[in-house]
């Protein structure tokens, strides 16, 4: 019991004492696929008493975050060798960008993850954490679907995370629709990676209602086969009233009732009007605010 106190007080001792010492900035959560990589976005700040060290050739980790390993040493970490994520720094120490790659990750390695800079005489750790999630599925992509109109260029566009640039999923259309697709990878405010997808197309009535399906297909390292994850959309093509027709019920007898009908294909449905322009020459027409 008296050990255990004396483990959180000194704990929160050195938490503090970090804080004056670096702080650290990256997401705070980030999702990777197991079987490929993360890349983890990562800028610090450094007390100016400190900065001297960055020449020093100073050692960049992540610690794997429990309290234990937050407050332990590498003690622990070399006991759990086989749990820590393969790492590499791949940002410039010196510009206090601390960018980092975890490779090969599996579900694993799915944790709280702190990040630290030592070198002789000197180390400081971030206090707030990374939550990496590794997840043995893709993502689903996101997809915006504007209002489309009959015979007007139209685009879909299709969204979906890139954790890991050197496999980045590749994001295709099914049906394709006979548009243009043009892709590329967008950098997040956050600093993670994203690819998108833009399907330019000229929509027609046999679109309406059609499903569509983005599809990110992602190759791993350790597998035959790719991973697939896709999200589908329908279609709401609007377009102007076409097949008018007028029917009639009951015969055309002074006196008679007689009912007139008309019929109209619009998406949105079109409200239509009467006209007489002459003794017995009905006109049905019909009202469309469309392009
Ligand atoms: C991570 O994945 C979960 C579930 O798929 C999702 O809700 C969350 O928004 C994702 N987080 C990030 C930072 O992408
Ligand atoms: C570092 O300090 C600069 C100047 O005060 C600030 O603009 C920047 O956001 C800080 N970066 C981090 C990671 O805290
Ligand atoms: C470090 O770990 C080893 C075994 O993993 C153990 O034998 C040793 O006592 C530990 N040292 C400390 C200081 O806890
Ligand atoms: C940090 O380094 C990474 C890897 O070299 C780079 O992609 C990123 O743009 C750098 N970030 C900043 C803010 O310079
Ligand atoms: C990835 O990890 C597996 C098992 O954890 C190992 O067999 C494989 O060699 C590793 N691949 C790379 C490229 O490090
Ligand atoms: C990540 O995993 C933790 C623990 O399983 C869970 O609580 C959290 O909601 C997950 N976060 C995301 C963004 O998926
Ligand atoms: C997508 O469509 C909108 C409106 O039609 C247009 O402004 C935009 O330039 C299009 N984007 C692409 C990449 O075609
Ligand atoms: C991406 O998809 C396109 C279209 O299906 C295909 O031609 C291309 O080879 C794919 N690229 C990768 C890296 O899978
Ligand atoms: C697709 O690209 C071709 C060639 O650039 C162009 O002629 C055509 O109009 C484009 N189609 C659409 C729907 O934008
Ligand atoms: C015609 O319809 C009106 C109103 O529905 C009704 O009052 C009238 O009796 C009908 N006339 C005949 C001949 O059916």
């Amino acid at each position: 019991m008296l050990a255990a106190d004396f483990l959180v007080f000194s704990s929160i001792l050195s938490a503090a004492w970090c804080q004056a010492g670096i702080k650290a900035l990256y997401p705070k959560t980030l999702n990777a696929t197991s079987g490929s990589c993360l890349v983890i976005p990562c800028q610090f700040n450094i007390s100016k008493e400190k900065e001297v060290f960055l020449d020093r050739s100073p050692v960049a980790t992540w610690l794997r975050g429990s309290l234990w390993s937050l407050y332990d040493t590498d003690n622990f970490t070399n006991a759990h060798r086989q749990l820590e994520p393969q790492m590499k720094m791949v940002g410039d120490l010196r510009k206090k960008n601390c960018t980092s790659v975890m490779m090969n990750l599996t579900s694993l390695h799915s944790d709280r993850y702190f990040f630290r800079l030592q070198s002789e005489g000197f180390s400081v750790r971030e206090t707030k954490s990374v939550q990496i999630n590794v997840s043995d599925s893709l993502a689903e992509p996101r997809v915006i679907v504007p209002v489309l109109r009959e015979g007007e260029v139209g685009n879909l566009t299709c969204t979906v995370p890139a954790p890991c640039p050197s496999a980045t999923p590749n994001v295709t259309w099914d049906p394709a629709l006979g548009g243009n697709i043009t892709q590329w990878t967008q950098l997040n405010a956050d600093g993670t990676q994203s690819v998108q997808s833009i399907l330019n197309f000229i929509p027609s009535l046999r679109h309406h209602e059609l499903k569509v399906n983005c599809v990110s297909t992602h190759l791993r390292d350790r597998e035959d086969k790719p991973l697939l994850s896709h999200k589908t959309v329908i279609l709401n093509v609007e377009y102007p009233p076409k097949e008018t027709q007028i029917s009639l019920t009951g015969s055309v007898w002074l006196g008679n009732n007689l009912t007139l009908t008309c019929q109209s294909n619009a998406n949105p449905s079109a409200a239509h009007r009467w006209f007489m322009k002459k003794e017995g020459f009905l006109t049905c027409a019909f009202l469309y605010c469309g392009p």
